[in-house]
């Protein structure tokens, strides 16, 4: 039986950011978070019955200044800001962030769980920083601001300002001529336990590959067109997944050629291709990404223990990554990145050690260090009670020697997000040798440059620095849907297009 969490908010609506951070003290899965009406709430419906808490949540602005109080029991705790802006945005951005450190302050004394990120709920924690950075605030205002405003533990606040002061040099000045492109495939081999991107195992789906390519190329050549039309440049392209080297050489012939002939790609300062799975990769299609040019492929052992490999349904050894990654590296790839997946079913602290142990012998320029997140499409979900977990204490100390082995291969922490349903609320850290920093990755978590992405589930977004403003525009995630719709997608994004300034703006 569920745990009941009643709430009942007074003087404000922030129910999503409420929510949000009760989960952070208590476990989804076995708590139930409740709002109920403040008028009776001792009416029969709104019943606190035993084992039930109580939670209340109170919004005061008066005379300028914000007051929150969040209650359980007899416990209170107040948090109080000055409202020195009339901006109905700023205000509201105020309010809501001592809503959620009184809740916090009430939270932390109530429980004993460790909440690292504080309250930041967000999964892209780093754009505080280059928003304070931009503002022209000291580190030290910055590490303060986040420890004592946001409550992230010192460590972290300290990783969030280094990610950020790394990623700043590729963001600023902003400019707006400038755009990414991302193409999605959709494919792969089979279905990993974890996974809920868009991939569709070639089982089912391989019949329509075809009429995919030829859907996924009506949208490059449209789009082609409209980059060319408003004066954008290209400065990386992102071909991920799924998996894009399920394709055949052939297959993947027709993308690249559509890109080429169509795109202008002198000022393209990068190319990656997430070739993700070994069991996908051979000399051939190797071959072909290098002659095409590609400077960056993604190579994932998520685990270098062939037993957890099984469990995960990857389809290949660590053997076979190893031979892939030499490969790859012999023809001449410098940039390759690497994905492992911290929490997998059965996974301790020595079983991390011995795959770091193994990467630490191949040397990658990037690895991305995941935490496991169990996503609602994913068979994992499903079959959760079917494995052993580890918990956030074991969690922290696994991601603690992710760290210390990146740092004596030569990796520093480049860009950073947090996912929903992650096991132990913690991070993803991708890493890099100084030099080799991804770039399309920086730009997608930190959101200040278009990119137009292209193929099923994929969400393109659309910028407008001037205004401080994001769209975005989705693509269907449904293959069939998205190979009949495609006129329908390529016109929702031809409406943004057509809105893009091809004048070039520096901030
Ligand atoms: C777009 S995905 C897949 C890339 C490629 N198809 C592969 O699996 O190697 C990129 C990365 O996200 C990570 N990932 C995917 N699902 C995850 C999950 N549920 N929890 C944590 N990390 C996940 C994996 O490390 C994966 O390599
Ligand atoms: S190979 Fe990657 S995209 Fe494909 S199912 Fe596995 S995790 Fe998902």
């Amino acid at each position: 039986m569920k745990n009941i969490v009643k709430v009942i908010c007074i003087g404000h609506d922030y129910k999503y950011e409420v929510r949000e951070l009760l989960k952070m003290f208590f476990v989804p899965n076995t708590t139930e978070v409740v709002f109920i009406s403040s008028k009776g709430h001792n009416n029969c419906d709104n019943k606190i019955i035993s084992g039930e808490i109580l939670l209340i949540t109170e919004l005061r602005v008066e005379n300028g200044r914000a007051i929150a109080i969040s209650g359980i029991d007899e416990e209170r705790q107040i948090t109080e800001v000055e409202l020195n802006s009339s901006d109905k945005n700023e205000i509201k951005r105020l309010t809501k962030r001592i809503v959620k450190k009184s809740l916090f302050k009430l939270l932390k004394r109530l429980t004993d769980t460790k909440v690292p990120w504080g309250i930041l709920t967000g999964i892209r924690p780093a754009k505080i920083v280059h928003d304070l950075l931009e503002r022209n605030f000291s580190e030290e205002e910055i590490l303060s601001i986040l420890i004592n405003e946001y409550y992230i533990d010192n460590d972290k606040a300290m990783l969030l300002l280094n990610i950020a002061k790394t990623g700043h040099r590729f963001i600023y000045p902003i400019d707006e001529t400038k755009v990414s492109l991302y193409i999605g495939i959709p494919f792969c081999p089979t279905r990993c336990l974890y996974c809920s991107f868009p991939s569709n195992s070639l089982k089912q789906s391989a019949h329509l590959i075809d009429s995919y390519i030829d859907a996924l190329c009506r949208e490059i050549r449209s789009m082609a067109k409209l980059i060319r039309e408003t004066g954008k440049k290209i400065q990386t392209i992102y071909i991920g997944g799924g998996t894009p080297t399920t394709l055949s050489v052939s297959q993947l012939a027709r993308i690249f050629d559509t890109i080429k002939y169509t795109i202008d790609l002198n000022h393209l300062e990068e190319f990656t291709v997430e070739a993700g799975r070994p069991d996908t990769i051979n000399y051939k299609n190797l071959m072909f990404l290098k002659k095409e040019n590609v400077t960056r492929l993604s190579i994932n052992p998520q685990t270098m223990s062939n037993l957890t490999l099984k469990v995960i349904g990857r389809g290949h050894t660590a053997e076979e990554l190893i031979e892939s990654y030499r490969m790859a590296a012999g023809i001449g790839f410098k940039n390759i990145n690497m994905d492992i997946i911290i929490g997998l079913p059965g996974e301790d602290g020595g079983a991390v050690k011995y795959t770091m142990e193994q990467l630490q012998k191949l040397s990658p320029a990037n690895l991305t260090v995941h935490t496991l997140a169990i996503k609602r499409a994913s068979r994992l979900r499903e079959m959760k009670g079917n494995y052993s977990l580890p918990n956030q204490q074991e969690i922290t100390a696994m991601l603690k020697i992710t760290q210390n082995y990146a740092e004596s291969m030569g990796l520093r922490p480049y860009y950073m997000y947090r996912q929903k349903h992650m096991v132990g609320n913690l991070e993803n850290i991708g890493y890099t040798k100084p030099g080799y920093e991804c770039i399309y990755n920086i730009q997608i978590m930190e959101e200040k440059q278009t990119i137009i992405a292209l193929g099923v589930g994929a969400v393109s977004k659309f910028t407008f620095p001037n205004e401080n403003r994001l769209e975005r525009v989705p693509n269907v995630k449904n293959l069939e849907d998205y190979i009949e719709r495609i006129d329908e997608m390529i016109d929702r994004k031809a409406k943004f297009m057509s809105n893009l300034t091809s004048r070039p703006l520096i901030s």
